[in-house]
């Protein structure tokens, strides 16, 4: 019995945000945007658009690949760190608004590694008999947390939200493993200083700069590359695979470099490789289920072939899934 992908969605805010709009607003270029970063443009969500309308979207997309009705799903897990409201959980404001009243259904934070964290916990649940369908969404409002006067962050960052539909099924296709790993020894590399318990707002308001997004982006640069790689190597070893077995490769869209030295370091080609950075920018959670959408829509998954999945984020966490499409 293996947790198996059979639907798949995405939502994209309407909004397009260009690095020409990104000059008018800070000390930029496009230039400096797509040779550091790849990124051309990223999508914002429209005023009052928030994570779980995004959410729902996509989620209602993957069912509806599915042919599963919401009443079906006994479980839905999220990967976010932009939730609607710090709690309750997002997840439980989605499952409300698709109908899904059989489910159980909670957040996760695993910042960029949230979707696969997402994806290993529903995967666990199916093997061990908690539920034969489950949805896992990664979807994020990182414009609402990004400082829009700080250049070194605010360009990278988008909107969108990606789910997929799990099913418990017999035969080769579905999950064959996940590996997970984290170390809260960066913290202060990447995080969001405001609004949790050790900064909370008070009546006095807080420091005008805590609600957001805080990076020391080289010192990220490194880190991510490594642990990528690594947690590449580690489902392919488990699983008695090479590089040159995978299909495609779908990592956390982060930034094009880090893709490409990713890419190199594990002998995997361009055309293993699936890109999206560029249009979206990095949606955090949301990337690694945007792109798995699009790259089936676009035929680029066909049954039996080898998926490879890596991500890596804040705490840190990294994070990656071997999956028979
Ligand atoms: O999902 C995981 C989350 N985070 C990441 O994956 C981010 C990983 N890191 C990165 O993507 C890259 O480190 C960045 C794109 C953030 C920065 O690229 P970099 O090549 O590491 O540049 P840097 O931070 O070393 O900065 C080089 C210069 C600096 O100027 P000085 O000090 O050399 O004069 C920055 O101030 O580039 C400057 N700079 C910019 N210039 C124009 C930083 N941001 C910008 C900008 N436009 N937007």
């Amino acid at each position: 019995m293996k947790a198996r992908i059979i639907g798949t969605g995405s939502y994209l805010p309407e909004r397009i945000m260009t690095n020409f709009d990104l000059e008018q607003m800070v000390d930029t270029s496009h230039d400096w945007i797509v040779a550091r970063t790849g990124i051309k443009e990223r999508r914002i969500a429209a005023e009052g658009e928030c994570t779980s309308d995004m959410a729902t979207i996509a989620a209602q997309r993957a069912l509806d690949m599915a042919g599963i009705k919401a009443e079906d799903i006994d479980l839905i897990v999220m990967g976010t760190i932009t939730g609607d409201y710090p709690w309750p959980a997002t997840a439980c404001i989605i499952q409300a608004k698709l109908g899904a009243q059989n489910a159980f259904a909670y957040d996760l934070s695993a910042a960029c590694s949230g979707f696969l964290y997402a994806l290993s916990a529903a995967n666990d649940y199916l093997a061990n008999g908690r539920g034969k369908r489950a949805l896992v969404i990664g979807a994020e409002t990182l414009s609402r947390i990004v400082d829009w006067t700080d250049r070194n962050t605010c360009v990278l960052f988008g909107d969108g939200a990606g789910a997929v539909v799990l099913e418990a099924q017999d035969g080769e296709s579905g999950i064959l493993s996940t590996h997970l790993h984290s170390d809260g020894n960066y913290l202060e590399l990447l995080y969001q200083p405001g609004f949790g318990s050790r900064n909370p707002s008070s009546p006095e308001g807080v420091d005008a700069r805590l609600p957001y997004l805080k990076m020391q982006g080289n010192e990220v640069f490194k880190v991510a590359v490594r642990s990528l790689t690594d947690v590449s190597k580690e489902a392919l070893d488990a699983n008695g695979f090479s590089s040159a077995d995978v299909g495609l490769f779908i990592p956390h869209q982060a930034n094009l470099r880090i893709l490409e030295a990713t890419a190199k370091r594990l002998e995997l080609t361009e055309e293993q490789n699936f890109i999206n950075v560029d249009k979206y920018g990095n949606t955090s959670g949301a990337t690694i289920p945007i792109a798995m959408d699009e790259a089936f829509r676009q035929g680029l998954l066909k049954e039996g072939d080898l998926l490879l999945s890596a991500a890596f984020g804040g705490g840190f966490t990294w994070a990656s899934a071997l999956i028979r499409w």
